[in-house]
């Protein structure tokens, strides 16, 4: 290789490093960042960027420069190259340069490791627990006004405190995670898993199963909302409230969005339509369609669909006053 040909090869190579560098970083891989862990995780993934992409160019670019320069041409069929056998000089460098890349990228990835997982003083602890195909939110540090843990099905946290996960699930493995906040860890049987987050800005955003679970994997989702702390505080005194025993409001909160019924205005059409549905049927077979939905399915439509969770989330007088109601709308 001539003088020339070497620098005008490294030229192209520092010009194509800067083009994806650039490139690579001014794409928009995630979405905000709503958690402190969200940019120490980032700022991993731009580095990491930053280091793999010279050396995807280089491995290119000496990859199409060999096609090039040392193509067979005509009459070349029978030739055989220059025999070469070792070279101490390109094998030192070529451990030693990679071997300190991957040392240093993974001395970098064990601090982040360690901050991220800090413990930080009067966390919030949240038990969360997967089960085919939704998520159960407690708070073990606040009780229901009957002594009963505080349970949801969205997720609720104050901005600037931090968390404590403790994550674990009833059936198969899961996988718990808000992409917002850059943390995901495995619900798995028999155990509990642990990760902490500090959200650090106010919003809606989802919690996604990112393990595959079931028929019902692609449903299994719910929502986190960071909210102010002195907010956070009312909703949790809210939480422990006497509820509202009225059964035609807790249709309309639980179950209106994807059920039918005229009587309470309801125009869900996830579930079965229940002013055809529910005529006729007794109080029993209707507590049994709330509390395990999947005992029995209506003609048409699948298992693992309604959450199988309403015992938990509602309270035994809310579940009979559902009931209740129910009844009377059936009848
Ligand atoms: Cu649970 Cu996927």
């Amino acid at each position: 290789m001539s003088k020339r040909s070497l620098v005008l090869v490294i030229a192209l190579a520092v010009i194509t490093s800067v083009i994806g560098i650039v490139i690579s970083l001014s794409i928009d891989w995630f979405p905000v960042q709503a958690s402190t862990q969200a940019k120490d995780i980032d700022r991993l993934y731009d580095v990491l960027l930053g280091f793999s992409v010279p050396i995807f160019v280089l491995v290119v670019a000496v990859l199409a420069y060999s096609f090039m320069q040392f193509r067979q041409r005509p009459g070349q069929e029978n030739e055989d190259g220059t025999p070469i056998h070792g070279n101490t000089k390109l094998e030192v460098i070529w451990t030693l340069i990679p071997a300190l890349l991957l040392f240093g990228l993974i001395g970098y990835a064990y601090v982040v490791l360690q901050d991220i997982e800090k413990p930080k003083p009067n966390p919030l602890n949240v038990k969360v627990t997967g089960e085919q195909f939704t998520w159960t939110f407690e708070y073990p540090q606040y009780k229901r006004h009957n002594g009963q843990p505080l349970r949801t099905t969205d997720l609720y946290l104050p901005k600037g405190r931090p968390v404590q996960f403790t994550v674990t699930t009833k059936d198969v493995l899961h996988d718990f995670w808000v992409p917002a906040f850059r943390m995901k860890i495995d619900s798995v049987p028999g155990i509990n898993t642990h990760i902490k987050v500090t959200p650090t800005r106010l919003g809606k955003y989802p919690v996604v199963c990112a393990e595959l679970c079931g028929l019902g994997h692609s449903v299994m989702r719910s929502a986190t909302y960071v909210v102010p702390a002195d907010r956070f505080k009312r909703w949790v005194a809210d939480q422990r409230k006497p509820p509202s025993l009225d059964g035609r409001q807790i249709f309309t909160d639980s179950c209106a969005s994807c059920h039918t019924l005229k009587a309470a205005s309801a125009t869900g059409a996830i579930g079965p339509d229940l002013d055809k549905t529910l005529k006729g049927q007794s109080k029993a077979a209707i507590e049994e369609s709330i509390l395990g939905p999947d005992a029995k399915i209506a003609a048409g439509y699948q298992k693992g669909v309604m959450p199988p969770n309403f015992g938990q989330t509602l309270s035994e007088e809310e579940q009979r006053a559902l009931v209740n109601y129910l009844g009377k709308v059936s009848s």
